[in-house]
C-alpha cells in the first residue's frame, strides 16, 4: 500500500463523485472522463484526482503517464482458479463431436477435475493458483472471486478453501472466497443424491463456515446438475451460516435457477447462455446481479447470453471471466469485454461499466473498488493513449494494459510508454 501521483494522464476513465451500488439499464452507457488528469494515491487509496492545470505539487513518488490512459482495475466476480490439471483431452473431444454435457455425463468435466485435485498437494495447488493470479493481473485484473468446488469431499473441498485463504492472505490483489461443494454429484452418489447434498448440508458447510474459509456459497443449479429445489436446500442452508448466494444457473438448460437465486436473494446468479422471458423478468427490480460469461459459450461454442436484450428491459449486467480449467482456460478480461461487444451487442461503455463497477458489486467491494472515486483503492491500470474507448474491445487480443499498478504500487510494466 503505496503512495503515489500519476501525472500527465491523457484520459483518466470511469471517474465518479459518489457511490454507485451498480449501474442498470440506460445507466450503463455512462462513462465519466476527464483529459489531461492527475491521480493520487495515498496509502494505497485515491485520495485526489483533477486536472493538470489545477494540480498542486507535494513531496512523494511521481509516475508521469506521458499521455496514457488510466483505467480502474477489472472486477473478475467469477472464477475457478485452483485446480490441478488442465483438460485439453475434452477440448479434443469437444472437436470431434462429444458435447459438454456428454462429457461430464462419461465422468469427465467436473469430476475429472476432482480426481486430480484429490491426490494434488495444497502446496502445488498454491503455486500454480498464484501463478494464474499473477497472469490475470497482467491482464488488469485487480479483484477476483474464487470458487471451490473441484473437491466434492469433505476433505477436499477444505482442501482448496485453504488455498484460496492463503492466496487471498499473500496475493497483491483482494479476493472472495466461494464454498462450491455442489458442482456436480460425485459418480459414488449417483443414485444417491440425497445423501450428498445432506453431506454437504450437514457435514460440509458446518465446517467451511466453522473454519471462517469462504465469503459465499455457489450451486451448480443447471440440467444434469442440481434442481432449483435443491439449491434452494443448500442455500437456505447456507444462509444460517451467513454465507450469500452466488450461483450457476441457466448455463445449459431453462430449469429455474435464476429464480432459485432470487428466491434466496443471491448477490449475482451468472451464465446465463439459456435464458426465457420468465427468467429476465425474474430478475427485475431485484439486488441480484445477472453476470455474464462470455468466455465459456465461446469457448464451448455455445449460444450467447441475452444481455442486449437484459439492458434494454432495464437490468444491470456484470462480465466476469469464469476462468477454470474445463469451460473456460482463460482469465483474460480485456477478451472478455470484446466477446461481451462482438457476440452480445454490448455498446463498449456497457461492457466497460459491467467488467468494473458491477463486478465489483458482484464481489461486495463496490465501496472499494470499479470506479476511480476518492476512497477507493488505487489500483489501476494503464493503456497508451487510445483513439476511442471503442479501440478496447474493438483491438481483440492486442495487449493493451501497459502498466498495472495495485495499491498505488507498479507491479507490472510492459512497455516503456511511461
Ligand atoms: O462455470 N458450469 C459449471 N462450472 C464451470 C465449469 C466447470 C468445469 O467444467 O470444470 C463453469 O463453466
Ligand atoms: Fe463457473
Amino acid at each position: 500500500m503505496k503512495d503515489l501521483l500519476i501525472t500527465n494522464i491523457g484520459r483518466l476513465h470511469q471517474v465518479r463523485d459518489h457511490h454507485h451500488g451498480f449501474l442498470s439499464g440506460k445507466q450503463m452507457m455512462e462513462w465519466p472522463c476527464i483529459d489531461h488528469a492527475w491521480l493520487r494515491i495515498r496509502s494505497g487509496k485515491i485520495v485526489g484526482f483533477g486536472t493538470m492545470a489545477e494540480l498542486l505539487p507535494e513531496p512523494g513518488p511521481v509516475l508521469d503517464a506521458e499521455g496514457g490512459w488510466v483505467f480502474p482495475g477489472w472486477c473478475d466476480s467469477h472464477t475457478h482458479i485452483v485446480f490441478a490439471a488442465s483438460r485439453e483431452q475434452e477440448f479434443v473431444d469437444r472437436i470431434n463431436g462429444l458435447t459438454y454435457e456428454e462429457i461430464a455425463a462419461n465422468g469427465g468435466g467436473i469430476l475429472n477435475s476432482a480426481v486430480k485435485l484429490a491426490s494434488a498437494t495444497e502446496d502445488e495447488l498454491y503455486e500454480n493458483a498464484y501463478k494464474r493470479l499473477q497472469e490475470i493481473i497482467s491482464y488488469g485484473t485487480v479483484a477476483v472471486e474464487i470458487k471451490s468446488g473441484y473437491g466434492l469431499s469433505l476433505e477436499s473441498e477444505l482442501k482448496m478453501l485453504r488455498v484460496i485463504k492463503r492466496l487471498k492472505e499473500s496475493a497483491l490483489i483482494d479476493i472472495q472466497s466461494t464454498f462450491l461443494g455442489a458442482h456436480a454429484i460425485p459418480l459414488p452418489y449417483r443414485h444417491h443424491r440425497e445423501e450428498y447434498i445432506r453431506i454437504i448440508i450437514e457435514e460440509m458447510l458446518p465446517e467451511v463456515a466453522s473454519q471462517n474459509l469462504a465469503d459465499y456459497c455457489d450451486v451448480f443449479c443447471d440440467r444434469g446438475f442440481f434442481t432449483p429445489e435443491e439449491t434452494i436446500l443448500i442455500l437456505n442452508a447456507a444462509s444460517k451460516y451467513g454465507l450469500k448466494a452466488k450461483i450457476h444457473a441457466n448455463e445449459l438448460g431453462i430449469t429455474g435457477g435464476v429464480q432459485a437465486g432470487v428466491a434466496c436473494d443471491a448477490l449475482s446468479v451468472d451464465h446465463l447462455e439459456a435464458m426465457d422471458q420468465d427468467a429476465i423478468d425474474a430478475l427485475k427490480g431485484t439486488k441480484t446481479m445477472p453476470t455474464l460469461l462470455p468466455g465459456t459459450a465461446f469457448f464451448l461454442g455455445m449460444e450467447f447470453a441475452p444481455a442486449r436484450q437484459m439492458i434494454d428491459e432495464g437490468l444491470p449486467v456484470a462480465l466476469a471471466s469464469d476462468y477454470n480449467p474445463g469451460s473456460t482456460p482463460s482469465g483474460n478480461m480485456p477478451f472478455v469485454v470484446s466477446l461481451a461487444c462482438i457476440k452480445m451487442k454490448m455498446l463498449p461503455e456497457e461492457a466497460m461499466n459491467a467488467a468494473t463497477i458491477n463486478g465489483a458489486y458482484a464481489m461486495e467491494l463496490e465501496s472499494q473498488y470499479g470506479s476511480i472515486q476518492i476512497g477507493k483503492w488505487g489500483s489501476v491500470f494503464i493503456t497508451p493513449a487510445l483513439s476511442s474507448l471503442a479501440y478496447i474491445p474493438y483491438a481483440f487480443g492486442s495487449d493493451l494494459v501497459q502498466s498495472v499498478i495495485i495499491k498505488g504500487d507498479l507491479v507490472i510494466k510492459k512497455r516503456h510508454n511511461i
